[in-house]
């Protein structure tokens, strides 16, 4: 089956995309995913992610589950593998862990789960005990300390779990500006593979000196909050997509929004959260095609600003 690059781009706009959801696989064999290089081992990954904070948090199996479903096949045939989640997400992880393992996906998807507990080491170490189990996989990519909770402790407990070959790469991360000192501080004194913050047209901090930082110190960096919690598509409402957004291969706001972030050199993998299979394929489509340059990025936060 051939698909050209015009329906191509009117999926990846999200477009009538539940008339040609079924044609993806053909379609991202002919797209290559955008692909960053993860520092401290040379390994390449796709660098649009899925996160599923609220988004898997939908309890035992039901209805919900089938779009979700369609979510994280489409991610994968389109070519995503990282896919960000925790143990304190309610049942997100175990609902991800459950699907990925219907559609025989579980070990080819990148698992990154954090540990996220103010309980102590034991129950940092049970945490980790359960996110292996709700994937049924004997190896987690990547364990982050959540939120920078109890860093000192879940940090020696990821890593004794990377020493024995059952995680590949340690992190921390966190969403709240009033912890960027603390993590300056982390990034500075502690060996770490990746770093995750919140960053977006709408919460720019962190490019003043977090980035940077994590760029000088080597590590890959995985950008939360990507929509500041869907807020941006509020700003952006009734609003229309600029001319110029087709200049760097821009069908929607969701891609204007991942491009812009996508486009800053310290990224390396940014993780929107949908449970809407037409805008996965919508935000998959932001790994496709060019980025905006430094001087275009100045024009999205002027555009932004005035919105
Ligand atoms: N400290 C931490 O470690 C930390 C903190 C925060 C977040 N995270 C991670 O980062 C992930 C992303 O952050 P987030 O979930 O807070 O928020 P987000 O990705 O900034 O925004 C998600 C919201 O955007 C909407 N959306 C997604 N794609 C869209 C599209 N193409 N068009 C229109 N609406 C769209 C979603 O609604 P629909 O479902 O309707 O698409 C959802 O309401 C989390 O899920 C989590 O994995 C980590």
């Amino acid at each position: 089956m051939k698909i050209s690059r015009r329906e191509m781009l009117k999926i990846s706009a999200g477009a009538g995309a539940g008339l040609l959801l079924s044609e993806l696989p053909a379609l991202s064999q002919q797209q290559p995913q955008l692909m960053r290089t993860i520092p401290s081992s040379g390994e390449m990954i796709p660098a649009v992610g899925l996160g599923s904070a609220r988004t898997f948090n939908v309890g035992p199996p039901n209805p919900e589950w089938v779009p979700l479903g369609d979510v994280v096949r489409l991610f994968h045939e389109m070519g995503g593998r990282f896919f960000d989640t925790a143990p304190s997400y309610g049942t997100s992880e175990q609902v991800a862990g459950q699907i990925a393992q219907e559609l025989r996906i579980q070990n080819d998807l990148f698992f990154a789960t954090k540990i996220s507990t103010g309980g102590g080491r034991q129950a940092g170490i049970d945490q980790q005990e359960e996110s292996f189990r709700n994937w049924g996989r004997d190896r987690i990519d990547l364990n982050q300390v959540h939120n920078l909770r109890d860093t000192d402790i879940h940090l020696r407990t990821i890593r004794q779990s990377k020493k024995e070959s059952r995680t590949r790469y340690v992190g921390v991360t966190t969403s709240f500006g009033r912890q960027y000192e603390q993590m300056e501080q982390v990034l500075r004194t502690e060996e770490l593979d990746f770093v995750q913050v919140n960053y977006s047209l709408g919460e720019r901090e962190a490019a003043e000196r977090l980035l940077p930082l994590a760029q000088d110190r080597g590590l890959a960096v995985v950008v939360n909050e990507p929509f500041n919690v869907g807020r941006l598509f509020g700003e952006a409402r009734g609003r229309e997509l600029p001319d110029w957004a087709a200049e760097f291969d821009c069908r929607s706001w969701g891609q204007f929004f991942l491009k812009y972030i996508l486009a800053h050199p310290a990224v390396t993998v940014v993780i929107p959260a949908t449970g809407d299979p037409e805008h996965l394929v919508d935000n998959m489509g932001a790994g496709i095609g060019r980025l905006p340059d430094e001087r275009t990025r100045r024009r999205m936060e002027a555009l932004f600003d005035d919105l």
